[in-house]
């Protein structure tokens, strides 16, 4: 989609406040002082909407929506599915989720409906149909914003579990070829009626895979019912739905295809920490993901003005935090601001998460002058329009694949403490965060990979068909490939591969694992490469080499001359296996060297202080200091000084 200028709002709950009209005045006031030209509006507004069956009020959204348009902001109109009406759930049962002792769940809470209800489907299909049509030639709607923060959570109910047997029968064809795919024959658990099938049972291991796959997939049907009635009435508002942090039932991948923009919601832990390096680095590995999904800007859906009200503590930001944040969104491909929430409400759950307005109800606050200056630099760089429509290219990708890490959740292996799928791609990427390098975070689709000089499959446990040739192709033609540790080791129905992993892939390697191994917490696994010492734990697998070369060898008496790096020439490119988990000192070491050797260059020429990040969108950088130091740094002859917390950016006027 085609951004005019960089977005500026809130999550707005104007129906809390229908009864104050000075709070509501203010409200509009206030949002042009933060210069906010959206706002997400209705998002959990069914109850007010429709009061009771077929007994609408939009008044009060028309209300909303023309005061927004008369007062500078657009729409990001949320359809209401993210929470239902009382009357709703008490007359029709059958869209509350039930949970899995067969419970079904009493009224309440939000996000929690039943996906496969038909009566909750044709009634989100009446309310979008309903609000697509009245507001279809309202100047204020820009945008839609689909219920909210769709989670997969299962629901096991009859026709939920009835649709996960008839999605398994169309998936396996037979009851033969599911008993095979999922091993079945171990502790007697063959089938032999389709409806002997029930999702609860953790040692199936492939069973549950199938499921979260399920839930993933009925959840994007889910979203897809309730867009039909927005593409039919009003086809040329484009469609996002807030995504959030990858512990949810949803591959993010696959649904970042069906929605023109991908927006998500970011609440990192900040201040927690003796200082703010390590949460950015996981933000940024966070918007480089959802900027990696459709290669295109994304959006930031939702962060907090100051603290929260849902972690064990979550600190105010401190001065200096919201800007940084916001800019570092930007700086990774993100084309809005936008908080969760515009005026903290006065009850309810939320009442202490922090807001642009708080209770005190003033503009004289620290919050409130924050969010003004993200506010004044938004308008400032959307001066920059080749900014707006720019993310630049990678040279490297990372694979951080959803299906992956439940295949690993799932699975009981040598070491189930500390299996960090997301924690060890997310060292991978620090090597290049550090280097001033962008990476793209991709999936096991593995697609568009001659985009790419290096890809990296940090313990890519799982091969959907199809990696092997893909992998193949990729690396005859010139690319490098580095796997770790574990990398191949089941296809896609968590079936071993037998003969030795990386499954099928063992001629390109050069190696054949021979056990998947543990580094045990008592034990040291020293090694040397290019003349420095490093330490690896927690995993390594024990290969046999069958024609690569062995770059570096453990020295430590527990894992003496074990291989710990390896390299093979596989057509005109080359495939490396690390066997360990390797700290991110190594990894920046040897991940410099493969960019010497790829020619992929830093956005800098000089090394990067500690904290220090920098990123790139066209001709514009951004420098960030997340360290508690302040540093200056000499850029092509000019001395940019970056006090904690600070950040500069160069190539606008
Ligand atoms: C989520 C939700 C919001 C709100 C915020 C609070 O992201 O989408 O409705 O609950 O969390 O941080
Ligand atoms: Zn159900």
């Amino acid at each position: 989609m085609v951004f005019e200028n960089f977005l500026h709002g809130a999550d707005y709950n104007y129906e809390q406040w229908l009864d104050r009209s000075d709070i509501l005045e203010k409200d509009f006031f206030y949002m042009k002082e933060v210069k906010a030209n959206v706002m997400s509006i209705g998002i959990f507004s069914w109850a007010m909407l429709e009061t009771d069956e077929g007994q609408y009020n939009f008044k009060w959204l028309d209300n909303l929506m023309d005061r927004l348009q008369a007062n500078g902001q657009k729409a990001i109109l949320a359809t209401p599915s993210g929470s239902k009406p009382a009357w709703m759930s008490y007359k029709y049962p059958e869209v509350c989720r039930v949970d899995e002792k067969g419970i079904r769940e009493k009224h309440g809470g939000r996000h929690n409906h039943c996906r496969t209800s038909i009566v909750y489907r044709e009634k989100c299909r009446e309310m979008n149909t309903l609000l697509a049509k009245r507001y279809a030639k309202h100047p204020a709607l820009f945008m839609y914003h689909v219920s909210n923060e769709y989670n997969g959570v299962p629901c096991f109910c009859d026709n939920c579990v009835a649709e996960f047997r008839s999605w398994l029968e169309h998936k396996y064809k037979t009851l033969d070829n599911l008993n095979k795919a999922w091993w079945t024959t171990f502790w007697s658990h063959r089938f032999t009626d389709w409806n002997q099938i029930f999702p609860n049972d953790g040692s199936i291991q492939g069973m549950i895979l199938d499921w979260r796959r399920f839930n993933s997939e009925l959840t994007i049907n889910f979203f897809n019912n309730e867009i039909e009635p927005l593409r039919k009435y009003t086809p040329n508002i484009p469609i996002t739905t807030n995504f959030q942090f990858p512990d949810v039932w949803l591959d993010y991948h696959m649904f970042a295809k069906k929605v023109d923009v991908v927006s998500w919601d970011s609440y990192p832990d900040w201040h927690l920490y003796d200082s703010e390096i390590e949460e950015g680095i996981k933000t940024a590995f966070m918007h480089d993901l959802y900027r990696s999904a459709k290669k295109q800007p994304f959006m930031l859906m939702e962060c907090t003005p100051s603290s929260l009200n849902w972690k064990p503590q979550a600190r105010q930001k401190k001065e200096g935090m919201t800007e940084l944040a916001s800019v570092q969104a930007i700086a990774h491909g993100s084309n809005s601001i936008q908080y969760f929430q515009w005026r903290q409400s006065r009850g309810g759950e939320e009442k202490f998460h922090s807001a642009v307005v708080s209770h005190i109800g003033t503009d004289n606050t620290r919050i409130f002058k924050d969010i003004t200056k993200v506010g004044c630099l938004l308008e400032k760089l959307s001066v920059n329009k080749k900014l707006l429509s720019t993310v630049d290219k990678s040279d490297v990708a990372i694979v951080y694949d959803f299906q992956n890490g439940w295949a690993i959740d799932g699975a009981g292996l040598p070491r189930n403490n500390r299996k960090n799928y997301q924690a060890e791609c997310i060292e991978h990427y620090k090597a290049f965060y550090k280097k001033g390098i962008q990476c793209d975070i991709i999936s096991a689709e593995l697609e568009n990979l001659s985009d790419y000089k290096i890809l990296i499959l940090p313990m890519l446990y799982m091969f959907p068909d199809g990696t092997e040739q893909k992998l193949k192709a990729f690396v005859e033609k010139g690319g490098t490939v580095v796997a770790t540790y574990l990398t191949g080791t089941v296809d896609s129905t968590d079936l071993c591969f037998l003969d030795g992993t990386p499954g099928n892939l063992t001629d390109m390697f050069g190696i054949k694992v021979e056990q998947n191994g543990v580094i045990a917490d008592n034990e040291k696994a020293e090694f040397q490469y290019n003349g420095k010492k490093y330490n690896s734990v927690d995993y390594i697998d024990i290969i046999q080499n069958a024609g690569a070369q062995v770059l570096s060898k453990f020295e430590s008496p527990d894992f003496l001359d074990m291989p710990v790096i390896t390299k093979n020439k596989a057509g005109n490119g080359y495939a490396y296996y690390l066997t360990s988990r390797n700290n991110s000192d190594f990894l920046k070491d040897f991940y410099a060297e493969l960019c010497k050797e790829n020619n992929i260059k830093s956005f800098v020429n000089f090394e990067l202080p500690d904290g220090v990040s920098v990123q790139k969108r066209g001709d514009v950088k951004f420098f960030m200091n997340f360290g508690n130091k302040e540093v200056s740094l000499n850029y092509e002859g000019k001395e940019i000084n970056l006090k904690s917390l600070g950040y500069y950016i160069e190539g606008i006027d």
